[in-house]
This record gives C-alpha cells, structure tokens and sequence, in this order.
C-alpha cells in the first residue's frame, strides 16, 4: 500500500471501486436491452480490466490496433471484432495470421480493403462498417446493401453482420435529449441496414451499435444484437460534459503536484500533454482538477499544456503552494491511456497495486 503523497508524479491512477461499479452497471444495462456486450479494449488496454470485464458477461473486446489484437488473442480472448480496416501489406499480413489463429471478424466497408485478405486464401468473417452520421469510415445507408453482396462475393469472405460507431453523438454537448434521439436514429438507421441485407439473401445475425455516449439509446432499437461501449470503464470529463456520468463514476485520474507558482493567477503543474494526451486542448481545457480526495476545484482550469508541464489558471490558484498534490480527471480516458505504461490502482485513498497497460504504439 502507497499514499498517495509518496507517489512520484505524475502518476495515472484508477480508482478499483469506481472501476467495478463501471463495469458492472454497463453489464446490467446490455443485459435488460437484451443485447451482447463487446467492449472497446483501446479504453483500458489493461488484462486486468478486460478480466473483469468478461466476469461481468462481455462476449469478447472491439480492438482499433494489431497490437490489441495480438495481445487478447494471445491471452486466449476469442470472439474478437477488429473494427479498423486493415490496409497496407504490414497490416494485411497481420489480419491473415490474426485471422488463421481463429475467432477474429474484422469491420470492413469496400472492396479495395476486403480484395487483399480474399487473395491470401484465408476465412474472412466480417461486419460491414455503416456510417450512421459520424463520417468517418463506413458505407452510406443507401450503399450497404450493394456493397455487402460484393464483399460477400469475393471468396473467402462470410458476412456475419452490420456494425457503426455513432461517435458523432459527441457533438451534441449539454444537449442530451437529442443526443438520445440521434443515438436512437443511429440504432435504427443501422437496423433498417440489416434488414435491407436480409431482403436481399444475405444473413446479418450482427447488428452492433458502439459508443459511451449512445450506450443508453442505441442499444434499446429494436434489431440491434449487440453494442461496443469503450470509455465507460473509465469514463471522464467529456463524458460528463454529455451527460453519459457523473464525475464521481470518473475512475481515472492523473494525480499531479504543482511545481512552480511565478506568476499571480497561474500555476504550473508536473502534467502536461504527456501525461494527459493533447486530447480535449482545442476545447480549451486538458480536465477536471480536483484536490487529493478527488473534489473537483471549480474555481481551477486546466487550461494548457506543453510536454511535461500543465498550466493552470483561475481564482482557486491563489490558494496553491509549490508541493501541493492535485489530481485531474482527463478529459479522453483512452488518449490518457495510450501515454502510459502502467496504471496504479487507488482504493480508500490509497494506491494496493500496479496493472501494466500494454499494447500502446
Ligand atoms: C469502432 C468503435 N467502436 C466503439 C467505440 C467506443 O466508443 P466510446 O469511446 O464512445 O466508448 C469506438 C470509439 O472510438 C470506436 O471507434
């Protein structure tokens, strides 16, 4: 057992009570939308979080790397979903061999993505990738249908599904009404996907729907199978700001110490884009500082950040002193994770032991 005082900052915390309580509700929730759970891993990239994860009744992860992929399947987590188009020859022979090993559908969403895996000669099982309003990867609606048979044409490739990522429900702010409707329409655009491909011969047993913020509507439409929540393990300041939590369900933290205190209403902080990812920056702020006991500090903004230092502005830093330990809530949990090697797990205030994140870039 560590306090948190003798920890060297910065240090990226998570908190085992709030973690468990995470875990557990989303497990609940899919459970009473009567749908199969399929967590991003990209959140925690941590064994032992993706253990309780599978506890609580995840069928298996959604990963975005070959380095996620390679790291579950060699940990003997099958029914995996890498929902990343795997273009390039590196990537390619990667999804062959991670393909061979069994257990792995990949998301696809063309013919010049699909065409290199059919000629190795290997069993592609795979979703089609089905932009619901995000724009990002993906088919149109209108497009699936005809770019399913071609894929499924092309051999070695077996449709098993329709899946989106609804990530554009971040856009909605403090609206979370019609966030709700827009996480609504995206279940039901991509279920009105499926039925399409059903009239037209093809079998789409998958209908997955995945995002944090859409993880309390998408996944109620009526045809949708399963949903790929990430962030909620965690969850963080952008979710708060959409209304997916609360900042007590927060259970990531990087716990700093100020270091300098030259100029009157700013402090400088050992955490800076390093510590927390640059994610959030444009917004205007890198999270939510809170005091040791993890109270927000309302009147303290995070407001930049260069490598290894976090500047922070506002009346509350008057009452700042060189030493003093402050921890802040990031505003991205998985940008957070990807800067770490290692996270300490907080219970009761203080730190019982050390989990390895892996399989960063
Ligand atoms: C394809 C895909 N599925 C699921 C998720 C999880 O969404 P969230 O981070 O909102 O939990 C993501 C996040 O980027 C994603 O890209």
């Amino acid at each position: 057992m560590t306090e948190l005082a003798d920890l060297a900052t910065p240090a990226l915390l998570v908190d085992r009570t709030r973690l468990e309580r995470n875990v557990a509700s989303m497990a609940g929730a899919m459970r009473d939308a009567g749908v199969a759970l399929r967590p991003h891993f990209k959140t925690s990239k941590c064994l032992e979080v993706a253990r309780r994860q599978l506890d609580h009744g995840a069928i298996g992860f959604t990963c975005s790397t070959p380095a996620e992929v390679r790291l579950l399947q060699d940990e003997g987590v099958g029914d995996l979903l890498w929902a990343h188009q795997p273009v390039g020859p590196a990537k390619v022979a990667f999804a062959v061999e991670a393909l061979r090993r069994g257990g792995l559908m990949i998301g696809l969403d063309s013919a010049e993505s699909a065409a290199p895996l059919s000629a190795a000669g290997v069993t592609v099982p795979f979703l089609l990738d089905v932009d619901t309003g995000l724009g990002r990867t993906g088919v149109s609606p209108e497009r699936a249908v005809e770019t399913a048979v071609r894929l499924a044409a092309l051999p070695g490739l077996e449709l098993r599904g329709v899946m989106t990522h609804e990530g554009h429900l971040g856009s909605y702010g403090a609206d979370r009404t019609g966030l709700e409707e827009a996480g609504t329409q995206a279940g039901r655009r991509l279920a009105e996907v499926a039925a399409a491909l059903r009239v037209a011969g093809l079998d789409c047993p998958i209908v997955s729907v995945g995002s944090t913020p859409g993880a309390t509507s998408a996944p109620f439409v009526e045809g949708v199978t399963e949903a790929r929540p990430g962030t909620y393990v965690y969850y963080d300041s952008g979710q708060v700001r959409l209304g997916s939590a609360t900042l007590d369900r927060c259970a990531q933290t990087v716990l700093t110490r100020v270091v300098s205190a030259q100029r009157p209403g700013t402090v400088i902080i050992d955490a800076g884009v390093k510590a927390m990812s640059s994610d959030g920056l444009a917004g205007g702020s890198l999270g939510t500082v809170c005091d040791p006991s993890g109270r927000p500090l309302e009147d303290v903004a995070f407001v930049n950040g260069n490598e290894e230092h976090g500047y922070l502005t506002g009346s509350g830093t008057a009452r700042l002193r060189v030493g003093d330990l402050l921890r802040v809530v990031p505003n991205h949990a998985c940008g957070t994770t990807n800067m770490w090697s290692g996270l300490h797990v907080l219970d009761d205030g203080r730190t019982v032991d050390r989990w390895p994140i892996r399989a960063r870039h």
